[in-house]
């Protein structure tokens, strides 16, 4: 990265500043404006950061106006035909896609961790019958950072290695116990002589069966969707792992916030509030009467628009094929009509063409993880489980960026000046001199 130095000059009074231009290897390059508050005394208002670029990273690059997302320099497209989620987790995390004898060890190690301790089976059981998915998922991550107290050491890169690997092996055990839990279902234990995925599946619907070996192509299916979902650069919960992270904290406590983040029904909790918007559309019929709700501001459109992509999210293309794969299997998704005919009166309406609202890649996903027979709550867990691989390759990006401190934004205050302490029954004879 090379530095333009004064190719913005910033005037306040007497004084001027100039914020240095910092090229990007591609898309928006950055002012630095890292000395602005110490030289001139003032804080820029940024709003959702939509404006700031809170870290260098090298990790995952979106052009959202070009639809275009890639890993490490590999694009997504490439990525959900060639290769599999442990793979593109191990790209994510040291930056190359590993040799033969790479991966090989990397997917043994993770499958070795796969187990969890009982305990934290006996917290599960623990939740009641109806809890949702996602709160027993962020929880028990949170608790095993209580069952690996030298996670704290996040200075040695031995040990971040090491939680680094546990996450993503059993984050899915978990996942799979808590839809388990809301089935009233035995829980299963991991079988680690299958795959990933099929592993995954095994933990989700074995039942009275020895052995359960899942359907190949809702095994490879499951693979992809893992892939598309493994990281997307600085959204939400990626800001609030780093964020997290930034104080030093154990990665499961931060992975645990990153996955809360990640519950909102603005970011991964959109692919359930789909699910809930087809449902009460209820058929094809209906569409064009809630699109005008939607244009009435009424309500939004789940599964449309994107803080970055102003174009067909690139995921969401790739999960529309899946979908055809999935549900030759396990049979047409009635819903599906009801969301073609969103997306094609969306596409064409005004509205939705002058905001760049298109399809993102939680409008498709639901569908699928409904003929998969999963109940709406488990939609944000099954988006938390490939995540984790993109959550920790941001955290460990920034514990060992030299450059990042404590995230600890400013503010503009807009409340009270300095006033005197009111004694409680003072208080009503003041508010009424200060209103009359
Ligand atoms: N339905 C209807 N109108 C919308 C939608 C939508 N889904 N999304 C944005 N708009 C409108 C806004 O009302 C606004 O209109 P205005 O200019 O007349 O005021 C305009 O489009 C711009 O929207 P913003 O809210 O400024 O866009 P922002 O970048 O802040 O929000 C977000 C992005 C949160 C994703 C938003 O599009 C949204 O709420 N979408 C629905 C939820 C969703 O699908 N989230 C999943 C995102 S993908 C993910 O996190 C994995």
């Amino acid at each position: 990265m090379s530095i333009d130095t004064a190719d913005a000059i910033l005037r306040t009074g007497e004084s001027q500043l100039s914020l240095p231009l910092l090229h990007s290897t591609e898309g928006s390059d950055a002012y630095d404006v890292s000395k602005l508050l110490k030289e001139t005394g003032r804080v820029t208002l940024d709003p959702g950061f939509v404006n700031t670029a809170s870290c260098r990273s090298a990790i995952t690059y979106i052009d959202g106006d070009a639809g275009i997302l890639r890993y490490r320099g590999y694009p997504i497209e490439q990525l959900a035909e060639e290769s599999t989620y442990l793979e593109t987790a191990y790209l994510l995390i040291f930056g190359e896609l590993p040799t033969e004898g790479q991966l090989a060890a990397w997917v043994d190690e993770i499958t070795r961790h796969t187990f969890v301790h009982e305990n934290v089976k006996r917290l599960m059981e623990a939740f009641r019958y109806d809890a949702h998915p996602m709160g027993m998922l962020i929880s028990s991550v949170a608790a095993l950072s209580t069952f690996y107290p030298d996670a704290l050491r996040i200075d040695d890169a031995e040990t971040r290695m090491i939680e680094t690997k546990r996450l993503i092996a059993k984050v899915p055990t978990l996942a799979a116990w808590a839809y388990r839990h809301s089935r009233g279902f035995p829980y299963v234990y991991p079988q680690n002589d299958l795959g990933f995925t099929g592993n995954f599946l095994s933990m989700m619907f074995r039942m009275a069966e020895p052995r359960y070996v899942a359907d190949p192509v809702l095994e490879r299916a499951l693979e992809v969707l893992f892939i598309l979902h493994a990281d997307h650069e600085q959204n939400c919960s990626a800001s609030a792992m780093r964020s997290i992270g930034s104080s030093h904290v154990d990665p499961y406590s931060a992975l645990s916030g990153a996955a809360a983040a990640l519950y909102g029904p603005l970011h991964g909790g959109a692919n359930e509030a789909v699910l809930r918007m087809l449902a009460e559309i209820g058929d094809v019929r209906h569409v064009p009467a809630y699109v005008e709700r939607v244009k009435g501001g009424e309500v939004k459109l789940m599964g449309f628009g994107h803080r970055v992509y102003k174009n067909y999210d690139p995921r969401a293309r790739i999960i529309k094929q899946t979908a055809d794969s999935v549900f030759e299997v396990t049979g047409r998704n009635p819903l599906l009509d009801i969301a073609l005919e969103l997306e094609r009166i969306a596409l064409e309406d005004e509205y939705f063409v002058s905001r760049k609202l298109y399809p993102n890649v939680d409008f498709y996903s639901g569908l699928i993880y409904q003929a998969l027979g999963l109940p709406v709550g488990m939609f944000p867990v099954m988006f938390a489980i490939p995540r984790t691989a993109g959550w920790l390759a941001q955290w460990l990006e920034g514990i060992v960026d030299p450059e990042q401190k404590i995230a600890r934004p400013r503010q503009l205050y807009l409340g009270s000046d300095e006033r005197d302490y009111v004694p409680i029954e003072r208080r009503a004879a003041v508010e009424a001199a200060s209103v009359a």
